[in-house]
């Protein structure tokens, strides 16, 4: 069977991900969409379709079976409202919303149009963190203690990614580089979070409000995740390796390769040969959309990411800890 997917948006993210539904071998790209005709036309070009709108609405004309969003955090949650409203299913690109409470009206949205929502956290579809989950889920490493998490990336000047108002902020943007997400399918329930963040160190205008930061959070089962993400990177600095530390042993994740730690035995695993977590994901979109389930990131679910990252600025600005 073969979908039919629209992409509103052009940049990046709509290439990336449009190849990646392109990829799975179900899925036709019927049309593109963004404010600017011109990247459209490319971005539909490059995915095989000839069809190319400056403004999204138009792409009704095509009859989609389900669309892709790939906006800005700010612009996503008036056209999500307007695809769901249309009784579309909707892959976002990233966060479910800008903020936690038109994500809840989202997550309604959704579920009283029946449509399917699934979040663009593509890691829980990564093979890698697949054996991580397993690893520690199974307790096969003894009870989870913390993972330990660095994102650090230089966003462009005067890009929406830096803009606190149409990103929605570092935390909710950046700091899904530190892979929240995943952790939390991994660990469990987040109760709690703490953080400090600093920001005007570049000096630019129009900044976010937490130009870098660090967070915990703490988990249910008492293991706890840390958490440092900024737009300030020293050139060629890489980020630090992600750890996940057990009672009986850890692991050290190096993007598709693992170093499991069992007492005084590590083995290393590959994870480099399977298939790129875009594409997993899209089959699974794809999947939710024939089968009309769920896949790994239902807007419920999704909701709490927008939560944890309001939570992680509320904490730095009141200095204070916050209960989820
Ligand atoms: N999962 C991941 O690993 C990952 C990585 C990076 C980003 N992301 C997420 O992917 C999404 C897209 O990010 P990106 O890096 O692709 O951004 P980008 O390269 O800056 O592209 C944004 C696109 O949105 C279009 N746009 C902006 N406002 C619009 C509007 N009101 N209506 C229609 N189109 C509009 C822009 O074109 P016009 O200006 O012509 O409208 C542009 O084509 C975000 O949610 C981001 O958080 C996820």
């Amino acid at each position: 069977m073969t979908h039919r997917i629209a992409i509103i948006g052009a940049g990046s993210m709509a290439h990336h991900r449009g190849q990646a539904l392109f990829d799975t071998g179900r899925a036709q790209i019927c049309a593109v969409a963004s404010r600017r005709l011109a990247p459209a036309r490319d971005c539909a070009e490059d995915l095989g379709c000839n069809v190319a709108f400056d403004n999204y609405r138009e792409i009704a004309q095509t009859k989609p079976d389900a669309v892709l969003i790939e906006v800005p955090h700010m612009p996503q949650d008036e056209i999500t409202i307007w695809a769901l409203t249309s009784g579309y299913d909707v892959f976002v690109g990233g966060s479910l919303a800008v903020n936690s409470q038109i994500g809840a009206h989202i997550v309604e949205l959704a579920a009283d149009n029946g449509c399917l929502l699934e979040a663009g956290f593509q890691r829980r579809y990564d093979a890698a963190w697949e054996e991580i989950h397993r690893l520690v889920q199974s307790r096969e490493l003894g009870e989870p203690v913390m993972a330990v998490t660095m994102a650090l990336w230089r966003a462009p000047a005067g890009s929406w990614y830096a803009d606190q108002l149409v990103s929605g902020g570092m935390p909710l943007t950046h700091m899904s580089y530190c892979y929240l997400n995943a952790i939390r399918w991994i660990l469990g329930t987040p109760t709690v979070v703490s953080a400090l963040a600093s920001a005007g160190v570049l000096g630019e205008a129009e900044r976010v409000q937490e130009e870098t930061c660090a967070a915990l959070v703490g988990f249910e089962n008492g293991a706890f995740l840390s958490a440092t993400a900024s737009y300030i990177r020293p050139e060629k600095m890489t980020d630090a390796e992600t750890r996940f530390i057990c009672s009986a042993g850890g692991i050290q994740v190096d993007d598709s390769t693992l170093t499991v730690f069992r007492g005084a035995q590590s083995e290393t695993q590959s994870f480099v040969a399977e298939p790129s977590a875009f594409v997993r994901q899209a089959d699974a979109f794809l999947d939710a959309v024939e089968l009309r389930t769920a896949a790994r990131n239902p807007p419920a679910d999704a909701l709490l990411d927008l939560q944890i990252a309001e939570a992680i600025s509320l904490s730095a600005r009141e200095q204070r800890t916050v209960t989820l």
